[in-house]
């Protein structure tokens, strides 16, 4: 960040809360750009202990394991934004968050590549049957053959889901003499030689290999069940990297024992257990060439560095610009700063008239606005001012005392 742009409330007055261990890489990163008010605990906070430890912090940082609920909320009276250093954010009550005007920030894209490069090393190990030679070799059989063992080049990967992961695994496949074939409900430029597809089933009728990166929704809940097993090529390989509820495994694992098809690798599933050394059970267990692993194709080191990294730098950005870009709950906008003004950031209930009021005000004082901008949710309105510096105390007071203003906060 900028070094002129030093927020009208000191850095090292912020009160800064981690929970759940977040990396220590993030607490330099905020400690370097001056903000030295932190508190780091190890674990998750209950909804009681948040509600006790949130009342004068500014910002709170977590992983998934902490629910910000709206008691929570209500209780922040303080709270300018909340930083999930992970990449979902339903363990935040986003519509609580966005009435209060605090801006929600994670960093959803961190692990796409760990994901990618992990369904490329299933694709070669099963087409190989390796989890069988695998097994044998450890109990001491010795099972040297060609037969059933085939290479990646030439095959068609089919992909259904073109999003983030989905297109990287295309480019990743491509580089190994793949030909790729995805299916995506959105119309999705292919990269590379890649084809689009009609439909799902043109995907499952002609891929060697078929790989899913589609969102958990009610229309991809079981959405490779039976039938859609049945479409696939004899012999085909299934790999699941993208939530549990998508496949019907029962389905899957009587397709494997039918050898209808010839392997799978399953990384999520409908039921996981909470924590490391709980038991866990599938339908999969046993089953030949099938790789299963608990939850862990986003759970790489570059991937934890890349979510602090990247939910630090959207926090300062926000802390100390007003910028929004890749906020949850406050509208996105992203303003450069203006030379020789204060930015002042007004956030409000989203009915007709703000802005209106806000110019009025100003103008009726003789506040000159260098610069504004305005977007809108739902719920919710974000202006950022950049106002002439002389002035900027008293339009701070009159902005306040607008009607429907939720937050008002001076930057610079
Ligand atoms: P994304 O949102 O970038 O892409 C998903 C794509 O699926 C979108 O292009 C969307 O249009 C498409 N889609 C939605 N419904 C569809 C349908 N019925 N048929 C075909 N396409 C459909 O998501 P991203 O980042 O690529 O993630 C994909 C999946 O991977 C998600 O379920 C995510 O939760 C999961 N994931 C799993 C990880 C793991 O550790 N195993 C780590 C990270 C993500």
């Amino acid at each position: 960040m900028s070094k002129q742009a030093s927020t009208s409330y000191p850095k090292e007055r912020i009160n800064i809360l981690f929970l759940e261990n977040i990396s220590e890489k993030a607490v330099q990163q905020f400690k370097q750009n001056g903000y030295t008010n932190i508190r780091k605990l190890s674990g998750a906070l209950s909804e009681e202990e948040l509600i006790k430890e949130i009342k004068d912090v500014h910002l709170i940082g977590i992983r998934s394991k902490t629910l910000i609920t709206k008691k929570v909320l209500d209780a922040a009276t303080k709270l300018q934004a909340i930083g999930c250093f992970c990449i979902g954010v339903n363990q935040v009550d986003l519509k609580a968050a966005t009435q209060k005007g605090v801006a929600v920030f994670n960093a959803p894209y961190s692990n796409t590549r760990s994901v990618a490069e992990l369904v490329i090393g299933a694709s070669v190990m099963l087409i190989r049957r390796i989890p069988d030679k695998n097994i044998a070799a450890h109990q001491g059989i010795w099972m040297k053959e060609a037969k059933g063992s085939y290479e990646l080049r030439g095959k068609t990967l089919g992909l259904i889901g073109y999003g983030n992961i989905g297109s990287q695994v295309s480019v990743l496949a491509e580089a190994l003499g793949m030909k790729v074939l995805f299916y995506d409900t959105e119309t999705k430029l292919p990269l590379g030689n890649a084809t689009a597809a009609k439909n799902m089933k043109e995907v499952l009728n002609n891929a060697d290999i078929v790989s899913l990166h589609v969102p958990e929704t009610p229309e991809t809940k079981l959405l490779i069940n039976k039938n859609a097993i049945k479409q696939m090529k004899p012999g085909a390989i299934l790999i699941n990297y993208a939530r549990g509820e998508v496949v019907d495994l029962k389905a899957l694992a009587t397709a494997l024992e039918e050898k209808q098809i010839s392997g799978a690798a399953i990384d999520v599933f409908p039921w996981e257990p909470e924590k490391n050394g709980d038991h866990f059970e599938s339908p999969m267990q046993g089953l030949k060439n099938v790789l299963l692993t608990p939850h862990i194709g986003g759970s790489t080191e570059e991937a934890q560095q890349n979510i602090g990294e990247d939910v630090s730098i959207k926090l300062f950005q926000y802390l100390e610009r007003g910028i929004t870009n890749g906020s949850h709950t406050v509208p996105a906008i992203g303003l450069p700063p203006i030379e020789g003004t204060h930015r002042i950031l007004h956030i409000h209930h989203n009915v007709p008239g703000v802005l209106s009021a806000i110019n009025t005000a100003l103008s009726k004082n003789k506040i000159n606005i260098v610069g504004q901008y305005l977007k809108t949710n739902e719920d919710i309105g974000y202006v950022v001012l950049d106002i002439e510096k002389k002035l900027s105390k008293t339009a701070i007071e009159l902005l306040k005392s607008v009607k429907s203003t939720i937050k008002v906060r001076m930057l610079y």
